[in-house]
């Protein structure tokens, strides 16, 4: 692991400063990103897999990674830099059967897979079966109700493992098709290895509610709303109480910010004191002071990145968290050629010194196929993992030659 240095603090306190010295302007809409910095020198590898790739995590278990692939969780040996899909684990035809495997999570322990599928289930994989290519990897699926909506995206679990908290993007009827998180509690598993759990609720928050994130010290989730529900293009960054989340949902609502427009990700710097999103249709990548996010929204705003088109997957890399990189999807290049079809995709470099600085913090852009949408960072914090849903690859970056 990348050891933890107490950077942390003081980068927190420099972004603070940061922010007192004027307010930071929550970004409106673009359309296409200003041309990034070719960064053709950074090492990638990458291999096509038989369908779009959506979620991607590593495991536990030394050189294997997992993949979303549809139908079936894809196993990737990771032992060389250019990995290699060496088993396909049919997921339960029911659930997958509208669009297939989405998000993925593996829980802390990494004994188990989770995957969504746009349904109102969660699939549970044994993550060492699944590894070894065993068709009974499968152990359980856990089947929400249709009032929580039947469009889970994104999964993320607590820190012991307990409970899992899906964001159902578009909620349900009952909802006003407002997205929710919905929250399941995990039982242990059965001797014969079986996963069951109860659902416990939902939590209502904005209009297509996706990514999540939970605070390393396990009492915030954060989640995203595409648009805010109440007439804005803007959407929002919620701040929920993970204690009430597991005992009474709808309750569990801290506060909103306002996160520019389409915010889809979220991720939680080490230290607790940074959190980053990224503003989809603003090509922005923000970030909120964590404190201020309960204490004083209007100033919580640290600071606007520009990035790449249409970003969607963020994630750390290198020592001490100094890069984020962006994965800037150009999703909607094919729907309207005509706004988008002159941008290019790409995983853009932030440097988040040049961020705390205030200073030009895009380094540019590393090439990738079409419609980068989600990453993963190996345990060794060596490579990066990025899921072309477009063109159906999936690449590999190395971290040691990022710039
Ligand atoms: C970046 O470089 C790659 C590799 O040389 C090339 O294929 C691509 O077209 C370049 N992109 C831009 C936007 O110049
Ligand atoms: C991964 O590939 C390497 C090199 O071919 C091989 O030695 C290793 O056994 C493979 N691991 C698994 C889990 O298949
Ligand atoms: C899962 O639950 C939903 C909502 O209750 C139900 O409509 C659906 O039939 C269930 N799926 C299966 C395969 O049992
Ligand atoms: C596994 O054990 C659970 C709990 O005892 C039981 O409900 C389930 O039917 C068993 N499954 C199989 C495949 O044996
Ligand atoms: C947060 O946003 C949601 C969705 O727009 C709204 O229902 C809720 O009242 C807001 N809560 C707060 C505390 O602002
Ligand atoms: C919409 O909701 C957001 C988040 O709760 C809030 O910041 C914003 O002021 C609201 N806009 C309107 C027009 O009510
Ligand atoms: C795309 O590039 C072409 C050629 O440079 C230009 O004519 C066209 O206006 C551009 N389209 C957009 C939407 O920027």
């Amino acid at each position: 692991m990348i050891p933890s240095l107490s950077l942390g603090p003081l980068l927190a306190g420099a972004l603070a400063c940061i922010s007192a010295v004027g307010a930071v302007l929550v970004p409106g809409c673009q359309v296409v990103a200003p041309p990034e910095k070719n960064l053709t020198s950074v090492r990638t590898a990458e291999i096509t897999v038989p369908a779009h790739p959506f979620g991607v995590v590593y495991a536990q278990q030394h050189d294997i990674a997992f993949v979303a692939l549809k139908t079936s969780l894809g196993v990737l040996n990771t032992s060389a830099f250019t990995p290699s899909l060496i088993h396909e684990i049919p997921l339960p035809a029911p659930y997958v059967s509208v669009s297939g495997g989405m998000g993925i999570a593996l829980t802390h322990n990494g004994r188990h897979v989770l995957v969504t599928a746009f349904s109102t289930a969660l699939i549970v994989i044994d993550a060492a079966k699944a590894a070894a290519g065993s068709p009974d990897a499968v152990v359980g699926v856990l089947n929400g109700t249709v009032a929580a909506g039947h469009s889970a995206i994104e999964v993320t679990t607590t820190g012991d493992d307990k409970y899992a908290f899906v964001s159902q993007e578009d909620g349900s009827l009952q909802t006003g098709e407002r997205g929710t998180i919905e929250v399941f509690e995990l039982q242990r598993p059965a001797a014969n290895g079986t996963v069951s759990g109860t659902y416990v609720g939902y939590l209502i928050l904005g209009d297509e509610v996706v990514g999540t994130a939970l605070s390393p010290d396990g009492r915030i989730l954060y989640a995203t709303s595409e648009t805010a529900s109440n007439g804005t293009t803007q959407g929002t960054l919620s701040v929920i109480d993970v204690e009430k989340l597991k005992t009474d949902p709808s309750k569990a609502l801290i506060s909103n910010v306002t996160a520019g427009c389409g915010p889809v990700r979220v991720v939680v710097s080490r230290d607790n004191q940074v959190i980053w999103v990224t503003a989809r249709e603003s090509n922005a990548l923000l970030a909120f002071d964590a404190s201020k996010l309960i204490s004083d929204q209007s100033a919580a705003l640290l600071a606007s990145v520009q990035v790449g088109t249409l970003p969607v997957g963020l994630i750390f890399a290198g020592a001490n968290e100094r890069r984020i990189l962006t994965a800037n999807s150009n999703r909607f290049a094919s729907l309207d050629p005509s706004l988008y079809g002159n941008a290019t995709t790409g995983l853009s470099v932030v440097d988040v010194d040049a961020v705390i600085r205030g200073e030009q913090a895009n380094l540019g852009q590393i090439p990738t196929g079409s419609f980068p949408r989600e990453l993963a960072i190996s345990p060794d914090g060596k490579t990066i993992l990025v899921s072309d849903y477009g063109s159906l690859m999936i690449q590999a970056v190395d971290v040691s030659t990022l710039p």
